[in-house]
């Protein structure tokens, strides 16, 4: 059997997995439409709805990663040469705008400097001046590859001025910040198990409008994708009387991604989204001691990730490989235009404890005697 290596889990994602959610994932495996498995499929879909803070009927688990249910959204929802309008400012902004265009759509990009949020006025200014109205507005809440976090609220209430539905990525965001699914009326949200949920990878929470499915039923074309149609995913995961096949569910990830949607609600959302900002802040002062810059200005830092600048000249991939060797640590690289210039700390779930904090900043700090003896002293 493989054997993997003692992990600390610090980077981007996946993020380490409570003792459960793996027990629970270790139990006998049983039939995807045994009676006992379409309970676990409706509580599933319960907690879901408490998770996301929604009544959306269509609230299900895509049985693959958060890139699938990304473009499950735009393909459900796009048509040849709708226009639509993707928020930029990392990497899923710009995934999210590829994939859309490859949905035939007429794509328009609003870009933001890696490293801050999507600015609510420029995102204002490019809707009302816009040609033609924008079936579609979409944007990253949680930018895992800079760190920095987007208001989703204020860009909601945009769409719903300029009558665009909103898709908004919440793979980072979900049970870490805020997100008010219902309150905030967004209409198409996707996130990811392996963040600050704290299962491990391979599903993708998602939850869409009732306007937007009335959207997506009104088109006059198919869904290019089979698998990833939400009318036949909605008769999968819809009223448990009336299942009917469509894939074999992953039966024992969902046994796994139960265990952690029960935590999250044992802890309570309110309780987990301070202990992120609580711990978080833990590091940032930390950093700040040792003279390390964060990127992301205060007001638009992403708790679960912080985002720091690389001590003047140390050696990224080396410094990375210290800390796995020599710390089980993993953090993760910068991405995009901070390739070479950003690590990137993870703190989500399970793993956001102030004794990883205490962990990461001891050997941020053993490191650097080693490879910045200048930056170490100061
Ligand atoms: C913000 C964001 N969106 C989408 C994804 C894609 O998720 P996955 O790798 O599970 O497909 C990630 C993964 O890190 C992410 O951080």
């Amino acid at each position: 059997m493989f054997q993997p290596p003692l992990r600390y889990l610090m980077g981007p994602g996946p993020a380490s997995v409570a003792p459960s959610v793996l027990q629970a994932q270790a139990q006998p495996t049983i039939g995807h439409l045994d009676p006992a498995f379409v309970g676990l499929m409706d509580e599933i879909q319960a907690q879901l709805r408490q998770v996301f803070r929604t009544e959306n009927a269509f609230t299900m688990a895509l049985s693959a990663p958060a890139t699938a249910a990304m473009e499950a959204c735009l393909a459900n929802v796009l048509e040849r040469g709708d226009r639509v309008l993707i928020c930029v400012n990392g990497v899923f902004g710009v995934r999210l705008a590829e994939m859309a265009r490859r949905c035939g759509a007429e794509v328009d990009t609003v870009h933001f400097p890696w490293g801050r949020a999507v600015q609510v006025a420029e995102v204002a200014e490019t809707l009302e001046t816009a040609s033609a109205p924008y079936k579609l507005v979409a944007w990253v809440q949680a930018e895992t590859s800079t760190g920095a976090l987007s208001d989703s609220a204020a860009l909601a209430a945009l769409c719903r001025q300029h009558q665009a539905l909103s898709l908004v990525d919440c793979v980072t965001a979900i049970a870490g910040v805020p997100i008010e699914v219902d309150a905030w009326g967004l209409d198409m949200v996707y996130a990811g198990t392996q963040k600050c949920l704290g299962a491990p990878p391979g599903l993708a929470p998602v939850t869409v409008s009732d306007r937007a499915l009335a959207v997506c039923r009104a088109r006059t074309t198919p869904v290019q994708t089979w698998f990833a149609d939400f009318s036949l995913l909605g008769g999968y995961w819809g009223e448990a009387q009336r299942r009917v096949y469509h894939h074999t569910a992953p039966v024992n990830a969902l046994y796994g991604l139960h265990e952690a949607l029960r935590l999250v609600l044992e802890e309570g959302l309110e309780a987990r989204w301070a202990r992120h900002q609580r711990v978080s802040q833990s590091l940032v002062e930390g950093l700040a001691a040792m003279g390390i810059e964060v990127i992301p200005p205060e007001t638009e830092r992403l708790p679960p990730l912080t985002t720091l600048r690389i001590p003047e000249g140390v050696d990224d991939a080396a410094f990375r490989r210290y800390l796995l060797e020599q710390h089980h640590l993993e953090i993760g690289a910068g991405l995009g235009e901070l390739a070479g210039k950003a690590w990137r700390i993870g703190l989500m779930g399970y793993g956001c404890t102030e004794e990883a904090v205490a962990r990461v900043l001891d050997a941020l700090r053993q490191g650097l005697v080693q490879f910045a003896p200048r930056q170490a002293a100061a």
